[in-house]
């Protein structure tokens, strides 16, 4: 490994759009529990209501649902929220969760009638975890081998009526057959600044951190259209704000303490900014492949795609 490469920092970066511990306690206590509590994805929520409002008068589970778009745009939040309009259980796993077919299969088993399965990262579900599914979802039945060789047989379980909601950063990545047997699909869009600034005010008003309006709007044009990131860098603002200022989170406040953790006006960090010189200085601005560019920085193509992708990919 060159300096160079060594000088890139991917993974412990406030701006990582995936979980972290330290989102544990905020994503927990500031989670909305309702629909009208929920702030944006005006378009997934319109969808969600009319299914909701659908099953309940028909007295019958909801059709299994899809949940794509980029990370911590809260695909958890929505399923909890779905859940608990229905009235109904919730039990959440997640696709490199399910080690072998009996995990999935004991999941399963244990649901009651309309209770809702949450698979996250589905699309990393094993291939043969993944074809117990398939009978699953269509006729609520669970399909066992019993015995081995010449002497196995096949039998049918009947499961109760559930609903899986499947959630995904890489809807590409699912094979047909699963995509398939989902009825509801809702893509979840990145947030504005102006949505974002109202996330962020209810959040302080939970964690009784008083914030100015521009200076919730300061925090959310920075957090990159992500709720996640928002509420990570109000608890750092509102650190700053203590130590440094009268406690309020204010503009001035806001900017001072994004600026000491060196995140910019357009939500960029260090590593951002280096990546986006090498692309301009070695290619000219771009394009570049993603396995030229690792090679010039002389990274893996993996890390590059699992940790820069929301930057590079927009
Ligand atoms: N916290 C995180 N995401 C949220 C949302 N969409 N609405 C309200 N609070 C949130």
């Amino acid at each position: 490994m060159n300096s160079f490469v060594e000088e890139f920092n991917f993974e412990d970066r406030i701006l990582e759009t995936s979980y972290r511990e330290e989102d544990a306690e905020t994503e927990v206590s500031l989670r909305p529990e309702s629909i009208s509590e929920y702030i944006g994805q005006e378009k997934a929520k319109e969808i969600m209501q009319i299914y909701i409002d659908a099953a309940k008068m028909r007295g019958e589970p909801l059709d299994h649902v899809l949940l794509y778009g980029p990370p911590g745009l809260g695909k958890t939040t929505l399923s909890n929220i779905l859940a608990n309009e229905l009235g109904v259980n919730l039990r959440i796993t997640s696709g490199p969760a399910i080690e072998k077919q009996g995990d999935l299969a004991a999941l399963l088993t244990n649901l009651g009638k309309g209770d809702v399965l949450f698979i996250d990262e589905i699309h990393r579900l094993n291939r043969n975890i993944e074809e117990i599914l398939y009978p699953a979802m269509e006729d609520f039945a669970l399909d066992i081998i019993i015995g081995k060789g010449p002497a196995a047989r096949s039998i049918r379980l009947p499961l109760q009526k559930f609903t899986l909601i499947g959630a995904t950063t890489r809807a590409g990545q699912l094979t047909t057959p699963l995509r398939d047997r989902f009825g509801v699909l809702i893509r979840l869009e990145l947030y504005t600044p102006e949505e974002l600034a109202t996330i962020v005010k209810r959040s302080a008003s939970i964690l009784e951190v008083p914030i100015t309006e521009d200076g919730a709007l300061e925090i959310a044009s920075r957090a990159r259209g992500t709720p996640r990131i928002a509420n990570r860098l109000l608890k750092r603002v509102r650190d700053y704000a203590m130590v440094k200022c009268d406690g309020t989170i204010s503009l001035e406040a806001a900017q001072a303490a994004l600026n000491m953790l060196e995140i910019d006006e357009l939500g960029l960090d260090n590593t951002d900014r280096r990546l986006l010189e090498t692309i301009i200085s070695f290619y000219d601005g771009g394009p570049v492949g993603l396995e030229t560019l690792s090679a010039t920085i002389g990274d893996k193509q993996l890390r590059l795609k699992t940790f820069m992708s929301p930057i590079l990919c927009r």
